[in-house]
């Protein structure tokens, strides 16, 4: 299918819809970003690239990186992960501690910066230079060796972050964080402030859509059952409270960012992501879900 024509007319069409959402200004390095950006890359089966708009420019990944940290600690442990993070959706915001202290320190899922946290500690036991290693990884899913993570961004968050410093003092206290806190935190930040293009960020994704093989090498990253118990956490933790709504909506698995990226794939068939910093009140980019819904309407493709 050629989806260009087809990318090219919801970008005009979701552009005439007043745009009520807001940059994210929790984190002062991100409230720089300017507010109009929007752009749409969708990669197909065969790894053909559709574009449109501002699809050149590198944007902060924020929270789509905690699919790819999970995904790299799921393929080292194996099911023995699920001992230390759930796999069930919270319904509450993504930054929220409320489950924490009943649920005894395992967050409800690995996509909570709760979860997420917990993750980026087995990062610290499993690889000798984390950052590194993540960083390559990333790069060669994108295909691309200019990726890099944003250390002004990463600062600002470490300055700012008195809540993740919560989330990671009060999951230790359970004892489900054996490194130090502030080690914790340096890697989750500079994972969180990795920059990179819609195009890149569609090609990261491809793994999922391709059954676990990485695309191109065919290399086995993820078993078909982790790969579809990945795919199943996007769809059912990847939009926080707005889990249920946009799979209503869109039908897709999929992953956000508060720096306005959301990234969505039909398995076998293709991976799409929209940038578009203004976010709705879930910390969901605005556009990026009317993207996505007319997008899955449209070509009457979902996974439903
Ligand atoms: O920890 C934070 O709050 C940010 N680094 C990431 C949050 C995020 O992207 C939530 N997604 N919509």
């Amino acid at each position: 299918m050629n989806y260009q024509l087809l990318l090219e007319n919801i970008y005009n069409e979701v552009q005439s819809i007043e745009n009520t959402g807001k940059v994210a200004d929790y984190i002062p390095e991100l409230a720089k970003v300017n507010p109009e950006k929007f752009g749409i890359s969708l990669v197909d089966s065969t790894g053909n690239i559709f574009e449109v708009g501002d699809t050149k420019e590198t944007f902060s990944i924020q929270s789509i990186s905690k699919v790819l940290t999970t995904a790299i600690i799921f393929a080292k442990e194996g099911n023995e992960l699920w001992k230390r993070v759930g796999f069930e959706p919270s319904g509450n915001a993504f930054n929220s501690l409320i489950q924490l202290e009943y649920e005894k320190g395992i967050p409800r899922n690995p996509f909570l910066n709760a979860g997420s946290l917990v993750i980026a500690d087995l990062m610290l036991d499993h690889f000798d230079d984390p950052k590194k290693y993540f960083l390559n990884f990333v790069r060669t899913l994108a295909e691309n060796p200019t990726i890099q993570s944003n250390e002004s961004v990463a600062q600002s968050e470490m300055e700012s972050g008195f809540r993740n410093a919560a989330l990671v003092n009060f999951i230790k206290s359970f004892k489900n964080i054996k490194n130090a806190p502030e080690d914790v935190l340096d890697f989750y930040y500079f994972q969180c402030a990795i920059e990179m293009t819609t195009t890149d960020l569609a090609k990261c994704f491809r793994v999922f859509a391709n059954q676990g093989l990485i695309p191109n090498t065919d290399d086995l990253f993820l078993t078909k059952s982790q790969c579809k118990r990945m795919n199943a956490l996007m769809q059912m933790c990847g939009f926080y409270d707005q889990a249920g709504e946009f799979t209503f909506k869109v039908g897709l698995p999929g992953k956000s960012g508060v720096g306005g990226g959301v990234v969505a794939l039909l398995p076998n068939q293709y991976t799409v992501t929209v940038w578009s910093p203004k976010l709705n009140k879930k910390g969901n980019s605005f556009y990026g879900l009317e993207v996505l819904e007319r997008l899955t309407t449209e070509t009457g493709t979902s996974i439903f």
